[in-house]
């Protein structure tokens, strides 16, 4: 019996209740095959340690053949997987990590199904050890190309968005928003990217533009292995280095209705069922820099994940700038954000766990996304050229949107989430720790080679706040 059915049928199927009462029975030796094939569940893999011939990256590529050959009446077929991402994905909010991970693990499944190969388990891209595109995504009549791709082949992700230090500090996140994405209402609505969505996410959609610039992405068949890779990070952060999520029962219970499964019926996924994904139904390989193993046990990981936390992004006090800022490409805009005399030497000198948080928000979407953002803290003459050892870099973060949202009315408009709490620190430890007033730098830069110009971005709401967590 493959376990993947077993959880469809008993569990997903009828919800959190039923997959409790099993899995319990599972750690309590109810069920000796299925803790035999949870332990052999499939381990996803980096496509760097691949052969051309590997059973994964074949399996691959013939699944996405037949996807693509499969009618349009199919729920299957790979224009109608895109689409659902096109109609539904959440971006900027809590539901963006479990609803990708349902995504794909909807599609592995659909993988197995045509292909015949039920071992398959989903390569991934691990952009920090391997910036390339890889090879196996190039080259025309391979099915895992894509022509519309806006970078050539050998082109080079910017460490500063995909490197090991910048994915170190996101994993070091220990809120789960500023990690995850901010909580919201509703499935579409934005209320804040969290790191790991606003950096290295954003920045490979825009990077690859094309397909993978927009919302049908999924047409690009890197987007699969791009999403794997952030999946292996929630795992990581999650799991290995045992981060709560949250526990808010507005997100575990929410029900995602948008997917399909390997015989194209819909099925229903509740974000509680994701969350457990990882201990019972796949693994990684390790993707994570400096990457441990969880030291909890599987039926301690699963009360872990279970439980989760009452996360807060905690603002004990917040500063903002009364005024909207415009900024131009390759030029910087200023917000100096007037902040409270000595609020930052007590952030960064009190015992209780304080962070500073830097908020961008009421963005407004250009009409194209060919750039990314750099944040400096105090330092106003920033170019494109200027070091990011510079004590006064803050982050970078980048977007990723379809310009049809600018007729979608409601969803309010995007905040970036940036935890600025290393800038400021290194800013006091050079004794030039801002004083009664952040000037906060936000400088849009082309990627490289593309066509930015005349571009303009609107930042509505700034705000530079003391947050407890
Ligand atoms: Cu919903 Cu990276 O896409």
């Amino acid at each position: 019996m493959d376990h993947t059915t077993f959880f469809n049928r008993r569990d997903f199927l009828k919800g959190a209740g039923a997959f409790g009462a099993m899995t319990l029975a599972l750690w309590q030796g109810g069920c000796d095959s299925c803790a035999n094939q949870i332990a052999h569940r499939p381990k996803r893999r980096n496509i760097a340690n691949m052969a051309s011939n590997d059973p994964d990256l074949t399996t691959y590529q013939d699944a996405v053949t037949k996807m693509k050959a499969l009618p349009t009446s199919d729920h299957r077929n790979w224009a109608n997987q895109a689409q659902i991402h096109y109609d539904h994905c959440p971006h900027g909010n809590w539901w963006f990590l479990p609803w990708h991970r349902a995504y794909l693990l909807y599609f592995e499944k659909i993988c197995r199904q045509l292909t015949g190969n039920s071992q398959f388990a989903l390569p991934y891209w691990n952009w920090t050890s391997n910036p390339t595109i890889p090879n196996v995504f190039w080259g025309n009549g391979n099915p895992l190309f894509d022509p519309n791709r806006g970078v050539p082949q050998g082109s080079t992700a910017d460490p500063s968005f995909v490197g090991a230090p910048v994915i170190d500090n996101i994993l070091g996140q220990t809120n789960f928003f500023l990690f995850a994405s901010n909580s919201a209402v509703n499935q579409r609505d934005f209320s804040g990217y969290g790191m790991l969505e606003g950096t290295p996410h954003n920045y490979i959609h825009g990077w690859i533009s094309g397909d993978m610039g927009a919302f049908h992405s999924p047409l690009d068949p890197i987007f699969w292995t791009h999403h794997n890779m952030l999946d292996c990070l929630w795992v990581d952060w999650n799991i290995n280095r045992n981060n709560p999520n949250s526990n808010d029962v507005h997100w575990t219970d929410f029900q995602f209705t948008d997917f399909f499964d390997e015989n194209g019926n819909s099925v229903t996924v509740e974000v509680m069922a994701t969350i457990l994904y990882p201990i019972f139904l796949y693994q990684f390989e390790p993707c994570a820099p400096n990457e441990t193993g969880s030291k909890m046990s599987n039926k301690q990981l699963e009360r872990f994940l279970r439980a989760g936390a009452p996360v807060k992004l905690n603002f004990l006090k917040r500063f903002e700038l009364q005024q909207s800022i415009t900024a131009e490409m390759g030029k910087p805009t200023v917000g100096a954000v007037k902040v409270e005399e000595g609020v930052l030497r007590q952030a960064m000198e009190g015992t209780a766990n304080q962070h500073v948080v830097l908020t961008i928000g009421d963005v407004n979407f250009p009409d194209k996304n060919d750039f990314f953002v750099r944040v400096f803290l105090d330092k106003t003459d920033v170019t494109p050229q200027t070091s990011l050892e510079d004590p006064h870099y803050a982050g970078s973060f980048a977007m990723f949107f379809d310009n049809s949202m600018h007729d979608m009315a409601g969803h309010g408009k995007p905040a970036y989430l940036v935890d600025v709490t290393p800038a400021i620190r290194k800013l006091s430890q050079a004794g030039s720790l801002p004083q009664g007033q952040v000037d906060v730098s936000l400088l849009p830069v082309p990627f490289p080679g593309r066509e930015a110009a005349g571009q303009r971005i609107t930042i509505g709401h700034l705000e530079v706040a003391i947050a407890q967590y």
